[in-house]
């Protein structure tokens, strides 16, 4: 009896252990019950903040079974309470396939609020219930954000094919529907109707044969991102982004990578377990609200054998490198985004500027191990540099606040010593588009470097001669509970432009004091009238003419290397091959 009351105490301790720590934070990856004690049944769902709290809504499943779309309300993001079906299967199945009778395929529901009717509106992915032939949209509106929602109508948006789909309301209040389109090859941006019922013929296919599924789309201050998966059904794959200033305009991945593949898009996971999305796909990104700069990945890890007992991936998405990154958490609560937005970009580079180095790639800040320099594991740095300016342009000595002493390249090595009069300890910051830095050393012309294109704790920071291969991008960060200096606007359009501007400023300037070194794509830039020759220029490379205010106006290749461009001005040549990238400018009169 003793023995078994003993047993009876340790199973309701261990319960209760695992109450608490569900109470604590979000737990990715780990079944996530309702407030009734229920496995939480809303898959590929979004959610929605409205009076002081969450609505999640997602596809209800026994099985792979539709029910039809649940919702669930919190005010903390763990706890869930379940309010029941927003939307309900009704009616019964005709061959006109536009009803949502019991049976049907409904994926994906994404509910946006309409401020000009007072309507809640709701799309889903829609298919028979056999097969996803039909690639429909079922859209529905409600009075109260929880439901019921009503049918409007099931149908292809502007007679395409629509199977993975969301939905995005931007600040102006207007909303477009987004969704893989051409057999999953492409992607549709759609500007709704007034009503959000409809799209209107304002759309447009972009993402040309990428063939990305589970868009998630969020914005801060100008910028517009876009998560989205390969196109592996219910088997996760590696996640990717994009980003645009012009939602229906050219999207693009940032001339950048983060995986060697260019082709695939750039990675937004950091950690191990990136290559599959940390067994997930996504269904969403939503604003934290009270917290600047805060978003949640919201993520499904698929049980393809029982879709209803899927289990959630919600992680903190960090946005502070400009570009989205996810770390793995075993557990979060909303209080993490404090860690992960103490550092801010510095507006810029200043003599006496106290600063930790992020690195782009990983969103990770350069910390010091026991010797050397590493990517951090805790969001934290132990290393913080002070900047010195020098007599040269954009040239600085880098020293460790905490010893007193400098940064040098030693015979490659990237070593600290006391100060000195080498070179070794001298560093140009070479200014690229989004802000990052290639920090080159005087003396031995080589870069910080990030080792193997790597994203994890614990990769190593050291010099290599410039490559654009390997991660080469850092940025001064400052810590904002220690300094207020300018931070920059990451997230404006005009701070690219800005930058672009100022990189080319500086090309001049360190081309005059052959810190540059050769070009390799090509040789010359000239105008003859308002004809731009570019001359020398590489095979296999291609030339894109961007005016003053970013536009790009015109593009060459080596067969035909001379452009017209429109208007006299000042422009921007950007000259590619492969993933190298040089720059020049140019004045036409
Ligand atoms: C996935 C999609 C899911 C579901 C699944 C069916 O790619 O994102 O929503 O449609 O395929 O295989």
């Amino acid at each position: 009896m003793k023995r078994f009351r003993t047993l009876a105490t340790a199973m309701a301790l261990l319960c209760f252990a695992g109450q608490a720590m569900a109470d604590g934070g979000i737990r990715p990856g780990q079944r996530w019950n309702d407030t009734s004690g229920s496995a939480i049944n809303a898959h590929g769902g979004c959610v929605q903040h409205v009076d002081g709290y969450y609505y999640w809504f997602g596809e209800d499943r026994t099985g792979s079974h539709c029910n039809g779309i649940s919702c669930y309300r919190s005010a903390d993001l763990v706890q869930w309470t379940r309010l029941g079906l927003a939307l309900s299967p009704t009616g019964t199945m005709t061959d006109a396939c536009r009803d949502i009778a019991s049976g049907r395929t409904l994926e994906r529901p994404k509910v946006v609020y309409n401020a000009q009717t007072g309507k809640w509106v709701m799309w889903v992915h829609w298919e028979n219930g056999s097969d996803y032939g039909e690639a429909k949209v079922c859209v529905a509106q409600a009075d109260r954000v929880q439901g019921p929602y009503t049918l409007v109508d099931v149908f292809r948006p502007n007679g395409r094919d629509s199977r993975d789909q969301t939905l995005f309301l931007d600040t102006d209040g207007s909303a477009y529907h987004v969704c893989s389109t051409n057999m999953n090859t492409n992607t549709a941006i759609a500007l709704l109707a007034d009503d959000f019922l409809s799209p209107t013929a304002t759309d447009n296919v972009q993402l040309m044969g990428k063939k990305y599924e589970a868009a998630s789309l969020f914005k801060c201050g100008e910028t517009y991102y876009g998560l989205f998966s390969g196109c592996t059904g219910w088997t996760p794959n590696r996640g990717r982004y994009m980003f645009t200033h012009d939602l229906m305009g050219e999207w693009t991945s940032g001339n950048d990578f983060r995986d060697q593949d260019g082709s695939t898009g750039i990675n937004f996971c950091t950690d191990d377990g990136k290559d599959n999305t940390y067994r997930s796909q996504s269904a969403y990104v939503f604003p934290v609200v009270g917290r600047e700069r805060a978003y949640v990945y919201m993520g499904d890890r698929w049980n393809s054998s029982n879709v209803g007992s899927s289990l959630y991936v919600w992680l903190p998405l960090s946005i502070r490198s400009g570009y989205p990154a996810v770390r793995w958490y075993d557990e979060w609560s909303p209080t993490v985004f404090d860690t992960m937005n103490r550092y801010r970009r510095a507006a810029q580079l200043a003599d006496g500027m106290e600063f930790v180095l992020l690195e782009k790639c990983s969103d990770r800040v350069v910390s010091r191990p026991v010797s050397g320099l590493t990517l951090e594991n805790d969001g934290e740095s132990n290393v913080v540099f002070v900047l010195r300016a020098t007599s040269q342009p954009h040239t600085f000595k880098i020293e460790e606040r905490q010893t007193g002493r400098f940064l040098e390249s030693v015979y490659g090595g990237l070593r600290s010593r006391d100060a000195n009069d080498s070179e070794g300890q001298l560093w140009v910051f070479v200014l690229e588009e989004d802000g990052y830095y290639r920090i080159e050393n005087v003396k031995e012309k080589t870069c910080f470097s990030v080792s193997g294109n790597e994203t994890v704790a614990g990769t190593s920071v050291f010099l290599n001669e410039r490559d654009t291969k390997i991660h080469q991008s850092f940025a001064p960060y400052f810590d904002s509970d220690l300094h207020n200096y300018a931070e920059a606007d990451l997230f404006a359009r005009a701070y690219r432009e800005n930058n672009l501007r100022l990189m080319n400023e500086q090309a001049e300037a360190l081309a005059v004091r052959g810190i540059r070194g050769g070009r390799r794509l090509f040789d010359n830039v000239r105008a003859e009238g308002r004809t731009v020759v570019v001359e020398g220029l590489a095979e296999g490379a291609t030339v894109r003419v961007f005016a003053a205010d970013g536009r790009c106006v015109a593009t060459a290749t080596s067969a035909h290397n001379a452009v017209r461009v429109a208007a006299g001005g000042a422009y921007v040549l950007k000259i590619g091959k492969g993933r190298d990238v040089e720059t020049a400018k140019i004045v036409v009169k």
